[in-house]
């Protein structure tokens, strides 16, 4: 059998994909995978990324970068909202390739989403970090500098030299918290959620509202600054550059797909939480963007690990004399606060989806069977959930924000390019398949979709390509020693004929 052999939907759908799922209650409604939604996407892109790349790369014109990355995310958005509409299981990119480009492709991309979860979850981390030295910052407490960020970092220090940091050990034990929270099976609810979102929902305006009001409009100007004669340091490379940077702040409105089996009306919500989602952060990043440029000169935020508590010192600066002066100043510690409770509940989503991927792929064959393994009182797959802590807590402990964010942003793009193609082969392979939600124009926007994401991925750097390469190799020799030998599907001979695109 090939190894572009396809499992027919009907077969995904036949099986369980995580553990304890035969229990699960279908009781989310539109307004709460909405809400999952939100409380996944909303985290350290916006509240660090955001800022770091307007001082490296797009300037002012970081509010187009966003917009790029909103659209760019909206047509996978559309993608990803007819897949889980129509195959909905507790899926992912790698169900969906499994069903329509075969094995072979589900193996890359179930890899490539390492790079999205468990990394995304290490970028994360190190946000984390920097809001809680940040923090205890603001609370007068110090603290040290070479514990707080990783090896090889320039770490300011006020009112003294610049120390060269070693380790990050902040982001290491939120790492742990988090892992350990899994292990035992505190997952958010629902309601935990909510409230998550609540507090994030109120930074975030408060950062639009309050700062609306200290805008220097000179500060917007030039809005694309000349480009350095670098690529991607300002001028449109450094907006596309900028773009593909910032795509981290979006990711996240697949997680809503991931709770398929829990939705009361699948068919119909998935796609309203997914795209309702995505609409709401994208209005809201354009804004915060548009504020923080308009707040402080965009180069203030270089290499900032809390760059939107800089920005709100900027107003307050401006305050200083004014009514606003005290308020300003609760401003900045809830802006910080509220930053940590954001990026803790993303963590918890992105440190969850990781296993389960796993979990699946186990089951599949394409990993070893004990990654799937589930523990038996906290009926959590334990196993694969340490590995994933274990892995986060170095990359997060050890790489600095900027190399690890890239990293995500170019396999989470390459995912989208990769379901965007399989949108149209399904379309071509089971044009019978029940689409409740059918993507507008296809195959257009499809293609669209991918060659966006394309275009996003071709303006990160060359750094961050070889990495994505290296790990897309280290994958490719994984499958051809084991997944390709002990794969489920291939043993039994019995998957669908290979799909139509390669007869
Ligand atoms: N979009 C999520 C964040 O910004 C991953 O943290």
């Amino acid at each position: 059998m090939s190894i572009f052999a396809t499992k027919s939907i009907e077969q995904i759908e036949a099986e369980q994909i995580g553990p304890g799922e035969g229990t699960l209650k279908r009781v989310l409604g539109p307004a709460q995978l909405v809400s999952l939604g939100v409380g996944a996407i909303i985290g350290t892109g916006i509240f660090v990324l955001t800022g770091q790349a307007a001082a490296a790369n797009a300037g002012p014109a970081i509010v187009l970068s966003m917009v790029i990355a909103g659209l760019t995310s909206v047509l996978a958005a559309l993608c990803y909202s007819e897949f889980a509409a129509s195959v909905p299981v507790a899926g992912s990119a790698y169900t969906y390739a499994y069903a329509t480009l075969g094995e072979f492709v589900a193996w890359v991309i179930g890899w490539d989403l390492i790079l999205e979860y468990a990394l995304g979850a290490a970028t994360v981390a190190v946000g984390w970090s920097g809001n809680l030295v940040t923090l205890l910052h603001q609370l007068g407490v110090t603290f040290p500098a070479a514990i707080s960020a990783a090896p090889g970092t320039i770490v300011k220090v006020a009112g003294g030299d610049p120390i060269t940091a070693v380790f990050n050990v902040p982001a290491v034990l939120i790492t742990i918290a988090v892992t350990l929270l899994l292990i035992i099976g505190v997952s958010e609810s629902a309601t935990v959620n909510a409230v998550i979102v609540v507090i994030k929902l109120a930074v975030v305006l408060i950062v639009i509202g309050a700062g609306a009001l200290f805008i220097d409009p000179a500060n917007w100007h030039p809005f694309i600054p000349p480009n350095t004669g670098t690529f991607g340091e300002y001028g449109w490379s450094g907006v596309l550059r900028g773009a593909g940077v910032i795509f981290f702040a979006y990711i996240g409105f697949d997680a809503v797909s991931t709770s398929a089996q829990e939705a009361r009306n699948p068919q119909r919500d998935m796609p309203r939480g997914i795209l309702g989602s995505l609409a709401i952060c994208t209005v809201l990043f354009v804004l915060v963007s548009g504020v923080m440029v308009g707040i402080v000169p965009y180069r203030q935020m270089l290499n900032e690990p809390a760059p939107l508590v800089i920005a709100i010192d900027a107003a307050a600066q401006r305050a200083v004399g004014s009514v606003w002066e005290g308020p300003l100043d609760v401003v900045k510690v809830l802006v910080t606060v509220g930053a940590l409770a954001a990026l803790s509940s993303v963590m918890v989503v992105m440190m969850l989806a990781q296993p389960r991927i796993f979990l699946a792929m186990s089951r599949d064959g394409l990993l070893p069977e004990w990654a799937g393994r589930v523990h038996p009182r906290f009926k959590t797959p334990h196993r694969s959930t340490i590995v994933t802590g274990i892995a986060v807590a170095l990359a997060s402990g050890l790489t600095p924000i900027g190399t690890l964010g890239t990293l995500v942003s170019i396999g989470t793009l390459m995912a989208f390019v990769i379901v965007s193609i399989g949108v149209i082969v399904l379309r071509r392979t089971r044009p019978d398949l029940p689409r409740p939600f059918r993507m507008p124009m296809v195959p257009l926007l499809p293609a669209l979709s991918a060659l966006v994401a394309l275009v996003l991925m071709l303006g990160l750097p060359r750094a961050t390509w070889e990495r994505l390469v290296l790990w897309m190799v280290l994958g490719l020799l994984f499958y051809g020693v084991y997944g390709y030998r002990k794969s489920r599907l291939r043993a039994q001979g019995a998957g669908s004929e290979d799909p139509a695109y390669l007869h």
